[in-house]
């Protein structure tokens, strides 16, 4: 039998490190990996799927033992070239859909996405614009359902995912007759709140905003952002275990696991005066 030389190197795609939720993320995984005397190795792919691909083929080629995939360019056939035919092990999660053939770790995007929903619908709003990106990943796009379920056609105003995004977004939310904002994440409601701010409009008198993930800035801003909570260092922590697992057991079935999420209610949202 041959025995494979191990690296002890485990390789992390994330699509946007200047987003601290990924930065938190990654220090849930790199905490459990140092423990186990595994590396770290951070690959931010930029949603550049030249760049995920070319990390993906790099990696591999550095023989890493396995991989977490948090971003959602590299596509399915590049997955199966580098890593199912090799029988590399890899964990999915985020931004990745999850799509049956690999261990996965998810969070309830559609119990996010309802109880941001039921928020503003008990606050009395009744017009409520959603910030998005045009393409929306999978766990996005669940995200958006889960709000349908209680508003079932929102103003849908589509920006690119980043502060800069959600900034940008503000005229068309002031064009629009939305009392109510649902940023599907914090950047997003960062942005928001300095474009309001520059056309002069307050929170939560003018607008409530509603977020999502929970990053540390929402208590540190002005004011506090009403969010919605994803556990985003136990998700890494999760996922680097899981994938720890895999490593160990490669043989098992394979296992999606759902984190719950929560909605963090601080001053940001309001009733409709
Ligand atoms: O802030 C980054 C967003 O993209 C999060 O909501 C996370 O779930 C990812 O998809």
């Amino acid at each position: 039998r041959m025995i494979m030389k191990k690296s002890k190197t485990i390789g992390v795609l994330v699509p946007d490190i200047t987003n601290p939720f990924f930065s938190t993320l990654v220090r849930g995984i790199e905490g459990v990996l140092y423990r186990e005397n595994f590396v770290t190795m951070l690959c931010n792919a930029d949603l550049d799927m030249e760049k995920e691909t070319n990390y993906l083929a790099e990696l591999s080629r550095r023989g890493v033992d396995g991989y977490i995939i948090a971003s959602s360019a590299i596509s399915n056939q590049a997955i199966n070239q580098t890593l199912r035919k090799k029988n590399l092990p890899f964990i999915v999660l985020d931004q990745k859909k999850a799509e049956g053939f690999s261990d996965a770790v998810l969070t309830d995007d559609f119990a996010g996405g309802d109880l941001a929903g039921k928020h503003l619908y008990e606050l009395g709003h009744r017009k409520v614009a959603v910030v998005l990106p045009e393409d929306a990943t999978e766990n996005i796009q669940n995200r958006l359902q889960g709000f349908k379920a209680i508003y079932s056609n929102p103003i849908l105003i589509h920006s690119e995912l980043s502060k800069e995004g959600g900034r940008q977004a503000v005229k068309r939310i002031v064009a629009s007759e939305a009392t109510a904002i649902f940023a599907i994440n914090d950047e997003l409601a960062f942005g928001i709140y300095l474009g309001l701010a520059e056309v002069g409009k307050t929170i939560p008198n003018d607008y409530s905003v509603i977020g999502y993930d929970n990053v540390d800035m929402c208590e540190y801003m002005t004011p506090q952002l009403t969010t919605v909570a994803q556990p985003i260092y136990e998700l890494g922590q999760t996922t680097a275990e899981r994938l720890l697992e895999r490593i160990h057991h490669p043989k098992k079935d394979w296992e999606e696991t759902t984190l719950p999420v929560q909605i963090k209610k601080r001053f940001s949202t309001a009733h409709l005066k």
